[in-house]
C-alpha cells in the first residue's frame, strides 16, 4: 500500500496551488475533486454560500489515484462561511470507507478551519490525525512554503500504527 495521497478541492485556485506545492515538496501524488455542475460568477458564489449554510453535498467527480490504496490522505480545501467547502464534504461522505487516516489542510481568508476539521471528524467517525491551515495571502505570496513542508515532513515521519489524533493542531504527533 502506498503511503500518502493529497486530495484537493479548489474553487478559485488557491487550494490547488497549495496542494501542488505540497506534492512537489514531498513527492506525493495528487487527486482532485471536480464538481459535476460548474460554479461561475455571482450565482456560483451564492451557491457556495447556500451549500455551506445548508451543509449540502453537491454532486462531484473525483479524478486521481484510488484513496483506498493509501495509508494516509491529506485533504486540502477552502473554507466557505466558516465551514467545510461543499464539494469536500461530498468527497468525505462518499469515500468514508477509504479514508482510514486523514490529515486536513484548510485554506481561508482568515478563519473557520476548526469547524471544517470538526465536520470532517464527524463524517469519518473519528478525528483527523492532524490539521493545519493557511491564509490565501500566505499561499499567494509564497510565505506558506516552509510551514507547509514542515507539516508534510512531520506527517511522513509518523508511523501509521502509532499515529495519534490531534485535530486542529499545527503538526501531527506520534503517540
Ligand atoms: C463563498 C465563500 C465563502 C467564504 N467564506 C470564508 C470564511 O468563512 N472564512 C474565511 O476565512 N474565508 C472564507 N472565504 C475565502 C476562501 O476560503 C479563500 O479565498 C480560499 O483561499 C479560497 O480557496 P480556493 O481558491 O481554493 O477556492 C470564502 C470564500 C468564498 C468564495
Amino acid at each position: 500500500m502506498d503511503r500518502i495521497l493529497v486530495v484537493c478541492y479548489s474553487y478559485t485556485g488557491t487550494s490547488r496551488q497549495l496542494a501542488q506545492l505540497l506534492c512537489a515538496q514531498l513527492g506525493w501524488p495528487m487527486g482532485e475533486i471536480v464538481e459535476a455542475r460548474q460554479r461561475a460568477g455571482p450565482t456560483g458564489t451564492l451557491r457556495c454560500v447556500a451549500d455551506s449554510l445548508l451543509r449540502r453535498r453537491p454532486l462531484i467527480r473525483y479524478d486521481g489515484p484510488d484513496p483506498g490504496e493509501f495509508e494516509t490522505v491529506v485533504l486540502v480545501s477552502p473554507i466557505w462561511i466558516y465551514r467545510l467547502a461543499g464539494p469536500m464534504r461530498s468527497f468525505v461522505a462518499d469515500r468514508v470507507a477509504d479514508l482510514r487516516r486523514v490529515a486536513v489542510v484548510s485554506v481561508m481568508g482568515a478563519q473557520g478551519a476548526s469547524n471544517a476539521v470538526a465536520e470532517i471528524g464527524r463524517l469519518l467517525g473519528h478525528a483527523p490525525m492532524a490539521a493545519t491551515s493557511f491564509t490565501s495571502r500566505e499561499v499567494d505570496d509564497g510565505s506558506c512554503a516552509d510551514r507547509l513542508q514542515g507539516f508534510g515532513r512531520a506527517l511522513q515521519a509518523i508511523r501509521p500504527d502509532v499515529a495519534q489524533v490531534s485535530a486542529d493542531s499545527g503538526s501531527p504527533r506520534a503517540a
